[in-house]
């Protein structure tokens, strides 16, 4: 791997109260404590936010939203600005997932100007991509992800484009049990590097580039054998902080996995 960060984002989707999110993370901070080599992202709903700033304060787990507005402020019912997310110490936020684009019908121009609102405000972007089932059965895989990312990112400076991380997740393998297998995690988030350099030059290779479907403790190694795979966006194995810890604690090369550890 070209010296690249390795970045291991929980997405807990629509899950867990404000409650729930607290003992989560006192549950989680104990399990990661002594983890020094990768970023932690835990990607928690609007409401448990607030709650997380303040558990997670002087931790090394870094805060993240699942979405956000392309509108500095005003009359947007129901939306949530940059501002506010860095009001609750959020650093990260995911734009473009699966989900948003399918059930809530965003494009890649309202993701575009998410993207370049999240940078203006110094939030870091976890910008997503990936092909449904169809696509990938039609041969069109890759022309769709190439596509995706480049109207998300395109007319963005190098400076910018460096302060992104890019998330690779195949619809059919989010929340399915289905993960692509490494050699088709690595071959895509190649060509998603290769359509960065396009883009930005060389500077693509300090871009992280996450996989996410189906990633678990059990799983999450080999993935990260892979040299363009720079670490994981997780759902499910996000949800309970045991299961979680272990599969971070699996992701750093040089840790002795959980398992093998008992
Ligand atoms: P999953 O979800 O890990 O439950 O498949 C991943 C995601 O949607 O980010």
């Amino acid at each position: 791997m070209a010296n690249r960060r390795t970045v291991i984002a929980g997405n807990w989707k629509m899950f867990k109260t404000t409650g729930e999110a607290t003992d989560y993370a006192v549950r989680f901070l104990e399990e990661v404590k002594e983890v020094t080599d990768l970023d932690i992202i835990l990607c928690a709903p609007f409401t448990a936010l607030y709650t997380l700033k303040n558990e997670l304060e002087e931790s090394i787990v870094h805060l993240g939203a699942q979405n956000m507005a392309w509108a500095d402020q005003g009359a947007y019912t129901g939306e949530i600005s940059a501002q506010m997310l860095l009001d609750v110490a959020c650093t990260y936020v995911i734009l473009g997932h699966s989900e948003r684009r399918e059930m809530f019908g965003e494009t890649d121009e309202e993701i575009a100007k998410k993207v370049r609102q999240a940078l203006a405000t110094g939030l870091t972007p976890i910008v997503c991509c990936g092909e449904n089932l169809n696509l990938r059965e039609e041969g069109k895989a890759v022309e769709r992800v190439q596509g995706q990312v480049t109207r998300a990112l395109e007319g963005l400076s190098t400076e910018e484009l460096s302060k992104i991380i890019v998330a690779y997740e195949p619809i059919w393998a989010i929340g399915t049990g289905k993960t692509a297998s490494s050699k088709d995690a690595q071959e895509m988030c190649a060509s998603i590097r290769a359509t960065l350099k396009v883009l930005m030059g060389l500077a693509a290779e300090k871009v992280p580039i996450l996989y996410g479907g189906s990633v678990k403790a059990e799983n999450i190694a080999e993935l990260m054998t892979e040299p363009d795979v720079d670490g994981a966006l997780v759902g499910g194995a996000s949800l309970d902080p045991l299961s979680f810890a272990k599969l971070i604690l699996n992701a750093v090369p040089s840790s002795v996995s959980v398992e093998e550890g008992i």
